[in-house]
């Protein structure tokens, strides 16, 4: 194992407070790398009395020195980084190709990704509409596996060609959106004017990113590898269909950087202290309840990247212990335990019953028709959101944190207690070089 790398991946449904840890993680790491996904993730990071909300650039950017990658995996769409880049500018965040570099090989979202994202949607049925963020990911993926309908990144440095390729592709799509969905034509003017722009802006940051990185790792630098959303919303391993278009385990890193498997390094899971999930889709553990309801009140429990508000539950130790087996897990990042506090009692999903029987391993095949089973922990009330050790934790909260280890089997290297940077309480944690 590469022991100066990191990886940090959801276990759950997304929304596991990634942009914390992975801030945390990046002053101790030389380039921060996405690999999967795209502007579908939203990852919040608070640095004293500023919130930084990030969808597509990795949250390496807060901090000095670090080189920033968007990896050949992702769906890369080029308004959105822009956009991005002027709001971080704004705030006086500077990028060029000194800490920021884009894969050639990552697939651009177009315009006509996002349109079919919704169309799409709005055509399916109830029950079978999956929520999407409407960002053109599962399109845009699809494109890539289709091939002659897609463009990458790199192509963005020719840009009489790049216009060439989007006036062709543009004709074929109005051909499908016209047919399927009574669409009226796009405009491919209007597109090619934009994405001349983009290339203008973006070019500099081009790379082959792959090279840079398998470089990196001969020459021992610190990585740390980004996933968005979680494990559950994986397209192989999630619960599916109800899933993203990309491979966002930790068994997406080697394909989605393009390095090794040997080099992904520490893998580091991180889990919320409950359960949430947006979008359609099975969630054993849901309270559509009053206590789903003070989660979601009290975890400001609504998407970073739709607002909308979050399905919320007991956390689900069997899903967890799934995700954490497939993706090779070393260690767990607990966020949001702060948000327990003041709850009687605790629950913690142990298994399910399916159809009569008892299961205790998590099957995203059957999991529509799981009912949990529980057991009941002590709840604490006191405010947690100082505490700066496990020692200054109450011993209900205590209890809760050994329980999470021991029924998911791995230990927990980190624990959050609050949004803030200085909220978090370093536990048992294999990485290195942390203060
Ligand atoms: P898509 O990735 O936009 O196609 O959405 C597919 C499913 O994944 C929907 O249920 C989304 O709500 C969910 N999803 C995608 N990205 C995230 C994320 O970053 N956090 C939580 N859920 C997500």
């Amino acid at each position: 194992m590469n022991s100066s790398n990191v990886t940090v991946i959801g276990l759950q449904w997304g929304d596991e407070g990634k942009g914390k840890i992975v801030d945390a993680l990046a002053g101790v790491s030389k380039y921060v790398v996405r690999f999967c996904g795209g502007a579908n993730a939203g990852h919040t990071v608070e640095v004293g009395d500023q919130k930084y909300a990030l969808h597509l650039i990795p949250c390496g950017v807060l901090t000095e020195g670090v080189t920033n990658v968007v990896g050949n995996g992702v769906a890369f769409d080029p308004a959105v980084a822009c956009e991005e880049i002027a709001g971080l500018e704004a705030r006086g965040i500077m990028l060029g190709p000194d800490n920021m570099i884009v894969s050639a090989n990552a697939h651009m979202v177009m315009p006509w990704h996002k349109t079919e994202d919704i169309l799409s949607e709005k055509a399916l049925a109830d029950g079978k509409k999956i929520g999407t963020t409407a960002r053109g990911i599962g399109p845009c993926y699809a494109d890539k596996a289709r091939r002659s309908t897609a463009i990458r990144t790199g192509e963005l440095l020719d840009t009489e060609k790049l216009s060439a390729r989007i006036r062709e592709i543009a004709a074929i799509k109005n051909k499908y959106f016209q047919a399927l969905y009574d669409q009226a034509p796009l405009d491919a003017d209007g597109i090619i004017a934009d994405y001349i722009e983009y290339a203008r802006s973006l070019g500099p940051l081009i790379a082959n990113t792959g090279a840079i990185l398998r470089q990196a790792i001969t020459d021992g630098e610190a990585i740390l590898f980004e996933g968005g959303q979680g494990s559950m919303l994986d397209i192989d391993h999630g619960t599916y269909p109800f899933v993203t278009s990309s491979p966002v385990t930790a068994c997406g890193v080697p394909t989605g950087a393009g390095i090794a498997p040997s080099a992904i390094g520490i893998v580091v899971g991180l889990i919320k202290a409950y359960t949430t999930r947006v979008g359609a889709g099975p969630f054993p553990s849901e309270q559509d309840n009053q206590t789903g309801e003070y989660l979601r009140e009290k975890g400001h429990e609504y998407g970073t990247t739709t607002g909308r508000p979050r399905r919320c539950g007991w956390f689900d130790a069997t899903a967890v212990r799934y995700a954490a087996d497939i993706s090779g897990v070393d260690e767990l990042a607990l966020s949001l335990l702060d948000v327990l506090s003041g709850l009687d009692e605790l629950k913690i999903c142990t298994g399910y019953i399916v159809d009569g029987e008892k299961m205790t391993q998590f099957d995203p095949a059957v999991m529509d028709r799981a009912e949990c089973v529980y057991e009941t922990l002590p709840g604490w009330s006191q405010d947690i959101t100082a505490c700066k050790t496990y020692d200054e934790l109450p011993e209900a909260a205590r209890n809760y944190v050994d329980t999470v280890e021991r029924i998911v089997g791995r230990t927990i290297g980190f624990i959050s207690v609050g949004p803030e940077r200085t909220q978090t309480i370093f536990h048992n944690t294999k990485v290195k070089g942390l203060k």
